[in-house]
């Protein structure tokens, strides 16, 4: 099925990198641009916007040249640019619980190749060699033996953000070839970021090295259809073989995103949508791992029934359209959607939406 591209960044591009980076607001107007195609608020959003443009002088925009909204299109000389399908698509099914009370828990730090968007090559710094790394699912009331291995070329360290835990001792960072084991108890139910803390952070993130923990309530929450999306930020730099991108300090320092996207690559769950039937209550686990940006989290045609905040469901909030996530936290969203059809989730950031930070809900 077809869609209006009303997500596009296909128009000013460089705009929306400067209102990330405090620009006058006035460049704001160029935020909301889709292609022409059918009638909706995002349209008259558009006209709106060309109105303002036009009264600024400023020149009016191209229309989008297609409605695949699969890829964000980058029109800045010597930028990457997405052209066709990801080859894989992340898994964000959230994995089976392992039902025993004590848990180990090995992750590896290995440096990667991740496509992140249609035929963008990132030369990552990854645990367990994805972007993110993979979930890690334990139960209130765990006690869990984590071991960080270092199997790349430089220190890493661990940060649990699940965790209650001595940061000098057990955040220390690992040289290559070592590893280093401490237990923690899972004490607050939740959704919560873990990340390398080895300086500078930022470096460290933006490279890739983040992941989400998911911590059950001891008291189980209904069934659901369960799904983990880490939202993130992309910066990125021609790497040196002139083929693949490093993440690039700079460009995170002022805030310029190439991509912000859910579980690593952009726009991948249009290409895979999330599955769910009518009427099924769907849990989604959020975290934004950032590293700057908050998440303004949205389902379009839907509404949250519940939302937990830092996925705590002693924290519940009722009814909601839109909801903030910080960078470095986490909320669990609960909708039940009454119809068949397709539903985007985004950051109604729109600055950063069209960077790829849109996926689908698919119900049948
Ligand atoms: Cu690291
Ligand atoms: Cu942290």
């Amino acid at each position: 099925m077809k869609q209006p591209d009303i997500f596009s960044t296909q128009v000013g591009r460089r705009r929306f990198l400067g209102v990330g980076a405090g620009v006058a607001a006035a460049s704001a107007v160029g935020a909301v641009c889709g292609a022409g195609a059918g009638v909706n608020s995002y349209d008259q959003g558009t006209r709106e916007a060309a109105g303002a443009r036009a009264a600024a002088g400023a020149a009016a925009p191209t229309p989008a040249a297609s409605s695949d909204h699969s890829m964000p299109a980058s029109t800045v000389p010597g930028r990457p640019k997405a052209s066709g399908k990801l080859a894989t698509v992340y898994d964000a099914a959230l994995p089976a619980l392992d039902s025993s009370p004590k848990k180990a828990i090995v992750m590896e730090s290995k440096d990667a190749v991740i496509e992140v968007a249609g035929g963008v090559l990132f030369n990552a710094w990854t645990f367990e060699g994805a972007v993110p790394g993979k979930v890690i699912h334990v139960r209130q009331g765990d006690s869990v033996d984590f071991t960080l291995k270092n199997g790349s070329q430089m220190g890493h360290s661990i940060d649990l953000h699940a965790a209650q835990t001595p940061w000098n001792i057990n955040y220390k960072t690992i040289l290559p070839g070592e590893a280093y084991s401490f237990n923690w108890k899972a004490n607050f139910p939740g959704v919560f970021m873990y990340h390398c803390g080895t300086g500078p952070v930022p470096q460290h993130l933006l490279n890739g090295m983040y992941g989400a923990i998911v911590v059950d309530p001891a008291e189980a929450l209904s069934p659901a259809r369960e799904y983990v999306l880490v939202q993130s930020e992309l910066y990125l730099k021609q790497a040196a073989d002139g083929t693949k991108w490093d993440g690039d300090l700079n460009r995170m320092l002022a805030v310029q995103p190439d991509f912000v996207v859910f579980n690593g690559a952009a726009n991948q769950y249009q290409q895979q949508p999330l599955a769910a039937s009518v009427g099924e209550r769907i849990r989604l686990h959020v975290v934004n791992a950032g590293p700057t940006l908050f998440s303004a989290f949205h389902v379009i045609g839907a509404i949250f029934d519940r939302v937990y905040p830092d996925g705590n469901p002693a924290n519940v909030l009722r009814g909601m359209s839109t909801c903030t996530i910080p960078p470095g936290g986490g909320a669990t969203f609960e909708l039940v959607i009454p119809d068949a059809g397709q539903y985007p989730f985004v950051t109604h950031s729109f600055a950063y939406t069209g960077l790829g930070a849109v996926g689908l809900i698919e119900t049948t």
